[in-house]
């Protein structure tokens, strides 16, 4: 072969090189279902969000990932970051199985002290603390297969290095004994370790993450118990409107015993002294009454002048993760959002709204002004783009008793599949009914109506939506109530109505926001 001619050979592989990865990368994040404003590994599985920190401008979001199928199996942390919240970038997998197991659930912090000593003052480690699965000891028939164990990353979490003295919490005979949240607490001036074990969860102390001292129990006697308690996660909290007061703030995941099946996250308030958990009342709450967010946790290393309690959630649910009509990837994670204490009639509840910088997302706007719907109002024609992944911001004005019985928001398919996302006035609940969204073949627990758990009165009901492709997430009365809802339809949902079952309701505004594709930037 002539040098002209390995010249050209060399160039025309070059072109169809780069033709088929733009293609590929094009294809790989517009498949059927994928979202588009949601996180989500590009190929294989993916469960709960991990070491979700924030250093250096970064936002690290660190996942239970299986990088070989698309079902569960033996657990790697992924990675990606973010500058914004919103948008993501994919980074090589951080932490792989080892000899003493699986790398399960945990945590990361900023060693800014440098307590651990694995760092330098002037280089601060992240250390990324998670509990180890034993498989082989599992087989054995042992039950202390899960202890914690430490690694350190002294590059902005690009490589890692296990902790020679590994496992950092062993395991005295507790089966289910996992997913370990680690903050510093400035009150004692120690890391608090929050784990779950079993049906409760327990406390730990440690100067410098590497020994760790118990110190008490919470939960046997409180809080939902229809399945084994995870990924807890423990926060202190400013409440909103106050006059400097601050409450701690539990929060549990539970599998399966959800309000409406299989698995959700319970919260609750109360009081932490450095060593004990005490709780304000006996009353069961759930972050959100949807079926498909678990083992949400929030970020550490907020910077204070942002003070932020930023939670990302797994949109799925363990009753049918595993059997999504996704490919050639399981599960997206939740939208960030924003939490807030707030303190009303006497009770604290947790509210939730998106993280602001969803703003950068919104490229279009069409605002509907006030209109009545009776039966149905389409509103499709209105709006001067695709309906795949969009918000809409809404308020209704309630009728007087006795007309509608139940309103909201109808998204539907040509295929006369749809999906509901409304109130209902009778039990002044909000809903999301996806008895007919398409694909749901897949599990007998995945059609339904779910309800939110409390009843909210009120004369104005305020809906803000994000739907993204196959997911719902509601956030009601400025976020009071959120439901998030994943569902899997034969064809986009393109139409949007307005529906009112019974009588008819009073829309006073509706704002729609097309958002953009977060991959594409
Ligand atoms: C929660 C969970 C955790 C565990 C991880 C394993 O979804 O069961 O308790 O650490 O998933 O992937």
């Amino acid at each position: 072969m002539n040098r002209c001619m390995l010249f050209y050979l060399i160039f025309l592989s070059i072109i169809t090189l780069s033709c088929n990865t733009s293609n590929s990368t094009e294809k790989l994040f517009n498949e059927r279902h994928r979202p588009q404003v949601h996180f989500s590994p590009a190929g294989n599985w993916m469960n709960d969000p991990n070491g979700l920190v924030f250093f250096e401008g970064e936002y690290h979001l660190f996942y239970q990932y299986y990088p070989d199928a698309k079902v569960w199996g033996p657990m790697h942390w992924g990675h990606a970051i973010s500058t914004d919240l919103v948008h993501w970038q994919h980074l090589p997998i951080a932490l792989y199985p080892d000899s003493l197991g699986y790398i399960f659930s945990g945590s990361a912090v900023i060693d800014y002290k440098n307590t651990s000593g694995l760092g330098k003052p002037e280089k601060p480690a992240m250390i990324a603390i998670y509990c180890y699965h034993s498989p082989v000891l599992e087989k054995a028939g042992k039950n202390n297969f899960q202890t914690q164990g430490m690694a350190f990353s002294l590059d902005k979490g690009r490589t890692w290095t296990k902790y020679s003295g590994n496992p950092i919490v062993p395991n005295l005979g507790i089966r289910d004994f996992r997913d370990p949240k680690v903050s510093w607490n400035g009150e004692i001036n120690k890391w608090i370790m929050t784990l779950a074990a079993g049906d409760c969860v327990r406390f730990y102390s440690s100067d410098d993450l590497k020994k760790w001292s118990f110190e008490s129990e919470f939960g046997k006697t409180f809080g939902a118990h229809g399945g084994v308690w995870e990924c807890p996660d423990l926060i202190k909290m400013p409440v909103k409107g106050s006059n400097g007061e601050s409450k701690w703030v539990l929060l549990v995941s539970i599998n399966p015993g959800g309000p409406n099946g299989g698995s959700a996250t319970q919260y609750f308030t109360g009081n932490f002294d450095g060593h004990q958990f005490t709780v304000d009342n006996e009353k069961i709450r759930w972050i959100d009454t949807g079926k498909d967010n678990y083992a949400g946790v929030t970020f550490s290393g907020i910077p204070e002048n942002d003070g932020r309690f930023i939670l990302i959630g797994w949109m799925s649910n363990w009753q049918y993760a595993t059997n999504v009509p996704t490919s050639p990837w399981r599960s997206a994670m939740t939208f960030p959002r924003q939490m807030t204490l707030v303190r009303e009639e006497g009770e604290y509840a947790l509210i939730s709204n998106p993280v602001e910088e969803i703003e950068q997302l919104r490229e279009r706007k069409v605002t509907i002004s006030q209109f009545i719907a009776s039966k149905k109002k389409d509103l499709t024609k209105e709006v001067p783009f695709g309906l795949a992944t969009i918000e809409i911001i809404a308020d209704f004005s309630l009728p007087q008793s006795g007309t509608t019985s139940e309103f909201g928001f109808n998204l539907s398919n040509s295929k006369g599949e749809n999906i509901e996302i409304g109130y209902n006035c009778q039990t002044k609940k909000f809903l999301i009914n996806r008895i007919n969204t398409g694909d749901s073949e897949f599990s007998r627990d995945f059609k339904g109506i779910h309800y939110s758990d409390e009843a909210v009165p009120g004369k104005t009901i305020s809906m803000h939506l994000i739907v993204d492709v196959a997911s719902v997430e509601l956030f009601g009365q400025s976020g009071k109530i959120v439901m998030t809802d994943i569902f899997f339809p034969n064809e986009v949902f393109n139409n949007l109505s307005v529906y009112s079952k019974v009588g008819s309701v009073e829309c006073k505004s509706v704002t729609l926001y097309k958002l953009n594709n977060i991959w594409n930037h």
